[in-house]
């Protein structure tokens, strides 16, 4: 059993927050300690629920989280704080495109759980600050059925969806990549560098 803190898990649910779902974030758990991963990078903190249990029940060295939105990187600081984790954990408010756009780190593990409709924009940059064998861990690529077809895609999701679409079948065909499409939560892809 991991980690978690419930209070925060509540507190997502009261101010809906969307934090990751409990089967993801136990599988995303076990991928991190699967491979060992020691530097990691999250695309979307919001409160934080995520890094924090990364940093809890993981054995990586450092996690790089990335926020868009002011007050939800503020109440992430808060927490991360509260969980004494802000030397392990760096938070940034700041468009994640600029981050991996300019950012020199390399990561051994990236959690992609921001913008969905921007995944497919993010990969060739986050392929580049990938380590050799390192891992994309993305979220959400079932988009609640409207990927796979299971409910219909409603009018403003079509282009979200027309670029999950996009990443799923870059993910599958990139040489530089080796990709696994699994049925858990809410569709995960995990790739993995050559
Ligand atoms: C699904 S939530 C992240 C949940 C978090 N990973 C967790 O486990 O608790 C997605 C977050 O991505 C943030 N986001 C959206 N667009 C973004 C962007 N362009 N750059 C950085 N963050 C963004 C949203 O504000 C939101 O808080």
């Amino acid at each position: 059993m991991i980690k978690i803190d419930e209070q925060l898990k509540q507190y997502g649910k009261n101010h809906k927050v969307p934090i990751t779902l409990d089967d993801t974030l136990d599988f995303l758990i076990k991928t991190i300690n699967k491979f060992n991963s020691k530097e990691i990078l999250e695309i979307g903190t919001a409160i934080g629920y995520g890094s924090i249990a990364m940093a809890t029940n993981t054995n990586c060295n450092h996690i790089d989280t990335v926020e868009i939105d002011s007050s939800r990187y503020e109440i992430a600081m808060q927490n991360i704080k509260a969980h004494k984790l802000d030397k392990k954990i760096d938070l940034f408010n700041v468009d994640a495109m600029q981050y991996i756009k300019n950012t020199d780190k390399k990561y051994d593990f990236i959690y992609l759980d921001g913008p969905k409709g921007q995944y497919i924009n993010y990969l060739p940059y986050l392929i580049n600050i990938l380590n050799p064998k390192g891992i994309i861990f993305a979220d959400n690529l079932y988009f609640h059925g409207m990927v796979t077809g299971k409910i219909p895609v409603s009018r403003g999701c079509r282009a979200m969806i027309k670029g999950l679409h996009k990443y799923i079948d870059e993910i599958k065909s990139n040489p530089k990549l080796a990709t696994q499409i699994l049925d858990i939560g809410d569709g995960i892809g995990i790739s993995q560098k050559k």
